[in-house]
């Protein structure tokens, strides 16, 4: 198993119920539409997962592309959107396959430590090509190096108690640790960078980058880049 196939057929790990899901996608849809440029922004969320508030993007943009590797969950979300004429659905290659320039912002969210590095910045490259000259490219929850676990389970536990499912996230704690993720985690790892290292990355792959402020999502310990076509 990859972590893709771990995406297609074990979210409910992840998530710890569906508020917890229907929250966590809540929020980071909040955070990436205050990212869409004002003016009939074309977007592409690649990774996005099971994408459950893509609407609060794509009412802010002209149009969303949502792109995602995991069979099923793509099936889901051709399904869940497939009345909304602002939101299409591709899968990996198709994404690459369009023609330069063709997006204002592209967004990357929680992704990056599922990649190897050269996987990286293979995507990097892609969406240097993709973006349009003048648009932003962010690439957002990179794990750092140091104390990532415990950052991660203190951030779910926050997010719990902020959203009244504390109690779920503390058996969903549980049920990761015995889950297949770290049997995944330990036979290929996660990557993980310093705020140093991803703007060596962004920098080789043409872009002028910077750190934001804040992280897209929940966990503050993780970083978000904001990168422009150099
Ligand atoms: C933690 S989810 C992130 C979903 C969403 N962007 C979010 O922030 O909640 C990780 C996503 O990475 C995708 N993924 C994992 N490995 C990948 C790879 N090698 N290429 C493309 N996508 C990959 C999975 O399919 C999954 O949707």
């Amino acid at each position: 198993m990859d972590w893709i196939s771990f995406y297609d057929f074990k979210h409910s790990i992840i998530y710890v119920n569906e508020r917890h899901r229907d929250v966590h996608y809540r929020t980071i849809a909040q955070d990436i539409a205050g990212y869409v440029p004002p003016h009939s922004a074309q977007v592409l969320d690649y990774g996005c997962g099971e994408a459950t508030s893509a609407h609060l993007v794509a009412d802010v943009a002209a149009h969303l592309t949502l792109v995602e590797a995991a069979p099923n969950v793509r099936a889901a979300l051709t399904a869940r959107y497939a009345t909304n004429a602002k939101i299409s659905v591709m899968t990996p290659d198709e994404a690459s396959a369009q023609p330069p320039a063709s997006f204002d912002l592209i967004v990357m969210h929680s992704v990056a430590q599922y990649l190897t590095a050269a996987e990286l910045d293979r995507l990097l490259g892609v969406f240097r090509r993709l973006v349009k000259p003048d648009g932003l490219v962010i690439i957002g929850d990179i794990v750092p190096p140091q104390l990532a676990a415990p950052a991660a389970a203190l951030s779910l536990l926050k997010f719990g108690a902020a959203n009244g499912f504390f109690w779920a996230a503390v058996g969903g704690l549980i049920r990761i640790l015995l889950s297949d993720y770290f049997v995944l985690k330990k036979a290929h790892g996660l990557s993980h960078y310093s705020e140093e290292e991803m703007l060596t990355h962004l920098k080789a792959a043409g872009y002028a980058a910077k750190r934001a402020e804040r992280n897209i999502g929940h966990n503050p310990w993780r970083m978000t880049f904001l990168a422009r076509p150099e």
